[in-house]
Order: structure tokens, then C-alpha cells, then sequence
């Protein structure tokens, strides 16, 4: 049968790491490889006795429809949190989105025609190269460091994109606690970011999942906060500081964005969960949220150095194996010498009963084999100790079957 897809389902990929998860669901399996928040931060009673209350005593407004742009009195707590990073967000130019997800299809909706130019990091989000993709985006890689892009590449690559006849349209990224890598951007580079938006017309489009998941060092002021042009569009999520399965955020920029953004959310799903919404407005109102978020961060902080004295520990000494040291959020990244192909190393992982996400599909230029993603947050601090031994193993099995590098053929 001719199904007759619309051209976009063509470029959209399935998600490779969705399929190999399968793999690692085994129960004797320690997995370093899902990027869930550890289900012991959510507000499991608190939320039980206000939706009980909201559904039983409010359900004019809790179970009613509401406006796309989300409730009033959300969007106001928001815009004042978002103040006390410096970002100056008003109520009517911000939309509550079932999380940040949707927030990343609806810009990918309102700016991209098919072929118009979108800029990522090597690495970056695999679910927003998926949003990208979708509305047959030319997806240009621009390589990570570690304090942030290339920002010399990025001026580069934009420019003979252009040349190549693709419009330049936005620059994605995600300044704090990067998934995959952990990097984050310094504050010179954000500025930086926002010379090159300003030369080259283009919009950055600012996620920031983890922001308030910093557990060493000072915080960074948001790329929307140090912007003075309004060039910014912010996507914020109630998923790693609240409930990941409430599918609640928000996006927040230029009011004749957000008047877009409303208009087509409207075709997508009238209105984000009233109920969910109603949570959160209790959630900010009620909740000790500061101390909440200090919590979250204490924990990850201790499972983070559990994963980095681990990897210390167990790992082969060479210099070609390296890691990146977040400060925060949930992940961190593993780079192993030219010639390892993790994906193929998963198989042997799996047999020691060890599992992590391979970084090829982090990559929109093909590259990135040797690379791979631990996830900190959902293990214990000891099956942490127990998986990097098992790691530590795989890799050096791996290293033992590599021929040995001749002449320049290994870049290392
Ligand atoms: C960088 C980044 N952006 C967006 C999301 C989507 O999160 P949500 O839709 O739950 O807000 C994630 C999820 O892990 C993420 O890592």
C-alpha cells in the first residue's frame, strides 16, 4: 500500500537510542543510560493531597479547559523567577508548553521552512534534532568546547551555509549542564553567541533544562538575561525541579514570537493539562521549592562525585580516555580513543551487565562513534562504584582488540 507520507516523515529518524535501550531494560543490568530524573525527587505526597484537592474542590478550573498561553497566575511566579536570573520575561510573552519538548517543536513550527538552516553543537539534544528534523531543518554541526561552541566555526559554518543558499535561522543551545556532554558555556562565550545573532540575524533559541541543577560553582547568567536585543527564545521546564511526567514548561521571547507560538499551539493542543498547571501554581505557592531544588542538587552532586571517583578509579589510564567534570544536571561524557565504536561496545557492556548511551546519534555530521553518555542520576552510589568497574573492564577489552595505532593512521 502507498501511504502517501508527507515528505517530512521522510527526513525524521527514529530514534536509535530508544531501540537499544530495549536492551539494557534487564533487571541485572546496572544502566548508566536513561536521562530520568531519580523518581525519589518527586513531591510524591504533596502532590497526591493538592491534585485530590484540586480535582474535588476547584474543578472549575482544574479539569476545565484553559487559555493556550496557559493560566495567569503560572505565567506571572514564572516571570518572576525568570527576573531573579535576570531574564525579563512579562506574563504575556511567556506560553505555558507541555515542557520544554513542546516548546522545541513549536520554534521548529513557527521559524523553519524546509532546508532553512538550524545550528547545533557537536554533540547536542537528540530530541531537538528530531524537532528540527521534522520540519526538514539543515541541520549544521558546530564542534563543542569546553567552555561552549566554536564560536569561529559557528561564524564560519553560518556563512557558507548561507552561501549554499539555506537561510540561517536560529542557533540552539543549552548553555547549562549540556546534555549529552555536561559542558557548560562560559559567560564570555554567551556573550559572544549574541555578537554573532546580532551580525548574522539569528535567533538563539536558549534550553535550559538544568539550569537549577548546579551543584559546584557559581552560576552563569543565561544567555536571555546578558541579550539586550531580544533575540532569545527560552525554554524552561518543570521536569527535572518537579515531575517529569506532569509534560509542563514553558517558552518565553519576543512578543510577536510568542503570538505566533500561541497561534499554532492552538492547532496542536488548545491548551497544556489545566490540572498540571493548577499543580504547579500550588507547587511554587506552597511548596519550598528553593529547598526542593537544593535537594535535587545535593543529590546529583553526590552521585556525580561517586561516578567521577569511580571513573578515576577504574578506567585504564591513557590519555586518549577522557571525561568531562559537570557542575551540574544529570550527565556527564565519555570520549575513548579513535577506532572504539561504542555502539559495538554495548554488546560487550551488556555482557558484563553494564549499560550508557552511545554518542554517535548525539552528532548531526555523522561523527561522534567513539564517544558515549553516562547518566548519574538513577543509579545508587553504589551500583555507580559496581557499573564503572564493569566499565572500566568492557573498555579495556576493547582497547586490548584495537590494533596498535601505526604511523598517523590514529588520530587519537
Ligand atoms: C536539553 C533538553 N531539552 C529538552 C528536554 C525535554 O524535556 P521536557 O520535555 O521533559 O521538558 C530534555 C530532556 O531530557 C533535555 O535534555
Amino acid at each position: 500500500m502507498d501511504w502517501m507520507f508527507a515528505e517530512r516523515t521522510t527526513s525524521a529518524r527514529r530514534s536509535v537510542i530508544r531501540e537499544l535501550l530495549k536492551l539494557t531494560e534487564r533487571p541485572e543490568i546496572i544502566s548508566f543510560a536513561g536521562g530520568l530524573p531519580d523518581p525519589q525527587t518527586f513531591p510524591r505526597e504533596f502532590l497526591a493531597k493538592v491534585a485530590a484537592d484540586e480535582i474535588l474542590n476547584n474543578s472549575a478550573k482544574s479539569l476545565q479547559y484553559t487559555t493556550t498561553e496557559g493560566k495567569l497566575p503560572l505565567r506571572e511566579p514564572l516571570s518572576r523567577w525568570f527576573a531573579q536570573d535576570g531574564m525579563n520575561f512579562p506574563p504575556d510573552q511567556i506560553v505555558v508548553t507541555s515542557a520544554a519538548q513542546q516548546g522545541l517543536d513549536l520554534v521548529a513550527k513557527v521559524f523553519l521552512n524546509p532546508g532553512d538552516a538550524v545550528f547545533v553543537a557537536l554533540p547536542t539534544y537528540i530530541g531537538a534534532i528530531q524537532a528540527f528534523q521534522a520540519f526538514q531543518a539543515t541541520l549544521v554541526g558546530v564542534p563543542m568546547e569546553d567552555d561552549g561552541m566554536d564560536l569561529g566555526a559557528l561564524r564560519a559554518a553560518v556563512r557558507s551555509t548561507r552561501k549554499a543558499g539555506h537561510t540561517p535561522k536560529l542557533v540552539y543551545v543549552v548553555p547549562d549542564f549540556q546534555n549529552p556532554s555536561g559542558h557548560t558555556w562560559s559567560r564570555g562565550k554567551r556573550l559572544e553567541l549574541l555578537e554573532i545573532a546580532r551580525e548574522e540575524d539569528l535567533l538563539v533559541v536558549e534550553d535550559m533544562p538544568y539550569r537549577w541543577l548546579r551543584f559546584v560553582g557559581e552560576p552563569i547568567p543565561p544567555v536571555a538575561a546578558l541579550d539586550k536585543e531580544g533575540r532569545t527564545i527560552l525554554l524552561f521546564t518543570f521536569s527535572k525541579i518537579f515531575a517529569p511526567g506532569l509534560r509542563l514548561g514553558a517558552l518565553a521571547g519576543p512578543k510577536q514570537v510568542v503570538e505566533k507560538v500561541v497561534t499554532l499551539k492552538q492547532a496542536t493542543d488548545l491548551c497544556t493539562s489545566s490540572l498540571n498547571q493548577r499543580l504547579a501554581i500550588r507547587f511554587l505557592q506552597e511548596y519550598d521549592v528553593a529547598g526542593h531544588i537544593q535537594f535535587i542538587a545535593d543529590l546529583y552532586r553526590k552521585k556525580c562525585s561517586a561516578m567521577l571517583e569511580a571513573l578515576a578509579r577504574h578506567m585504564p589510564a591513557e590519555e586518549r580516555i577522557r571525561w568531562t567534570k559537570p557542575e551540574g544536571g544529570l550527565f556527564l561524557w565519555v570520549e575513548l580513543p579513535q577506532g572504539i565504536n561504542t555502539e559495538k561496545m554495548l554488546y560487550r557492556a551488556i555482557e558484563h551487565k553494564v549499560a550508557y548511551v552511545i554518542g554517535a546519534p548525539f552528532f548531526v555530521d555523522g561523527s561522534g562513534h567513539n564517544t558515549l553518555r553516562l547518566s548519574f542520576s538513577s543509579a545508587s552510589c553504589q551500583d555507580i562504584e559496581e557499573g564503572i568497574r564493569r566499565l572500566g573492564q568492557v573498555v579495556r577489552e576493547e582497547l586490548a582488540a584495537l590494533p596498535a595505532p601505526q604511523g598517523t593512521g590514529n588520530k587519537g
